[in-house]
């Protein structure tokens, strides 16, 4: 008898890999085979890390776990050092045709696991076109971000009608729309097409590539989201196409399976030295896969951790810290990190789920405020781009769990980072809410929640039996 095989594709980024990640051994442990596309440089990058970790090599793994394969990306190596954005174009370009070279080789080594249904993130919607022309029945795109952020893709057409947005994606004017009363106000200029780069062509490329995806997601019936109506009801009020199956991470099996997916070696040490630490004490403090420092921000955030006089532990990644960023941070590790620690990577989710932890200095991306949120944990916010001032919004002004920080002429300054710590963490009102919300948000994956049955029968749809 043939067997049910997903081909799930995440566009290559750490926070799009970990969620499909997550779905992905969710479908395994349904009796589903799941095969894992990612690009040739993602995919290195995963089994660079797990062989720095000492793990086995993910390759070649049974019929009980998600296979992790790869697709040539050609991309140069001065592309390969592109922002994601920017690569996830380029790689558009090149892909489809690899793609449908893949679901070929894999179909002809095997008779009675032919791939029966594709997955792709939401910002590849070309896999939809390759899965149609290979006469794959079903396809479906995985939105890995907020109900919220999928209602402004959704709502594209309507911003360029009523003049929002120019043909270029460009703000007409700098204003705060909302897409319906309560969702969350968003910022024009924070949408993410303006902010992928400051080259205006680019910008425009990026632009025209979101509105041919938004295309692919406008011609499904739905979409899978990782959120729940408990999260953002508004939202999927407004966007119905959206079918909440999130949060996965609040799934216990998944905690364990994210180190599988992961762009660098975790540092686990830092679980024995919070384990030092007094309860609801320590100020975690990360910034996702993406975002990047200037020397000065760097600075002022070193010391305002420092004038905050909180133990912290602070994910620092070398990747993209330059030399002049680090030496600093070396030169003051004497004074400064008697308090705190630094780590190059860190495993987030449990480090979120310790109980010393006291707060989450956050960037916002849509996977941080998830863990932050299913574990009680209140937020600092400090966005950089994409969805990350949209659920900033979420975290300060709706579910009320946390505060923005401001910035004057652009940067943050010690002060206010160490007033705001001191802020959230004196107000006892923001753990008590944080403890509200994540019983709130785990109830939808629970046995009877509503995403756990729309997860259920979209098992069954993949499986045929719907
Ligand atoms: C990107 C976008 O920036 C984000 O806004 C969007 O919602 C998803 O894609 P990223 O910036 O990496 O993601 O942030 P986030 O969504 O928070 O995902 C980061 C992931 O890396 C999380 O699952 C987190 O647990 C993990 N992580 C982060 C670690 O495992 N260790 C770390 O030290 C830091």
């Amino acid at each position: 008898m043939s067997r049910a095989h997903v081909l799930a594709l995440p566009a290559p980024a750490q926070g799009h890999v970990n969620p499909l990640l997550d779905l992905s051994h969710e479908l395994v442990k349904h009796g589903i085979k799941v095969t894992f596309v990612n690009e040739d440089s993602t995919h290195k990058q995963i089994m660079k890390a797990q062989e720095a970790k000492g793990e086995e090599n993910k390759e070649q793994v049974g019929n009980d776990r998600v296979q992790l394969v790869s697709i040539p990306d050609s991309l140069k190596q001065d592309e390969e050092a592109n922002s994601r954005p920017e690569r996830v174009v380029s790689i558009s370009e090149v892909m489809p045709k690899k793609l449908e070279k893949l679901i070929q080789d894999i179909n002809e080594e095997s008779d009675n696991e032919k791939i029966s249904c594709v997955i792709a993130d939401g910002t590849i919607g070309w896999a939809l076109e390759v899965a149609e022309k290979m006469g794959i029945q079903r396809a479906v795109l995985f939105w890995p971000a907020s109900a919220s952020f999928l209602a402004l893709f959704l709502s594209i057409p309507k911003l360029l009608h009523d003049g929002i947005i120019d043909g270029d994606g460009r703000p007409t004017k700098d204003q705060i729309i909302q897409l319906a009363p309560e969702m969350p106000a968003m910022r024009t200029t924070h949408f993410l097409w303006t902010q992928v780069s400051d080259n205006l062509n680019a910008q425009k490329n990026f632009f025209n590539f979101i509105m041919r995806g938004s295309k692919n997601l406008e011609s499904k019936d739905w979409v899978i989201c990782n959120s729940s109506i408990e999260l953002e009801s508004p939202a999927f009020a407004f966007a119905p196409k959206a079918l909440p199956i999130g949060p996965l991470q609040g799934r216990k099996s998944n905690q364990i399976n994210h180190l599988a997916g992961s762009f660098w070696p975790e540092d686990s040490t830092c679980l024995n030295w919070l384990d030092l630490q007094p309860d609801k004490s320590v100020i975690y403090v990360a910034f996702g896969s993406l975002a990047k420092f200037d020397h000065t921000q760097m600075q002022e955030l070193a010391l305002g951790l420092e004038l905050s006089n909180k133990p912290f532990l602070w994910v620092v990644r070398l990747d993209i810290n330059d030399v002049e960023n680090y030496d600093f941070l070396k030169g003051i590790e004497d004074r400064l990190f008697s308090r705190g620690k630094l780590v190059s990577w860190a495993p987030q989710q449990k480090v979120l789920s310790h109980p010393s932890i006291a707060c989450f200095l956050s960037h916002c991306g849509w996977n941080s405020t998830i863990e932050g949120v299913i574990n009680g944990v209140p937020f600092l916010c400090w966005p950089y781009f994409a969805d990350q001032f949209l659920n900033e919004t979420y975290i300060c002004d709706i579910w009320k769990v946390g505060l923005r920080l401001d910035r004057n002429s652009g940067i943050i300054s010690r002060e206010e980072i160490a007033s705001k710590i001191k802020q959230v963490l004196l107000d006892e009102g923001f753990r008590g809410r944080a403890s509200q919300l994540k019983e709130k948000a785990v109830r939808g994956v629970k046995y009877d929640g509503s995403s756990n049955k729309n997860l259920n029968n979209f098992i069954d749809w993949i499986k045929g039996t719907k």
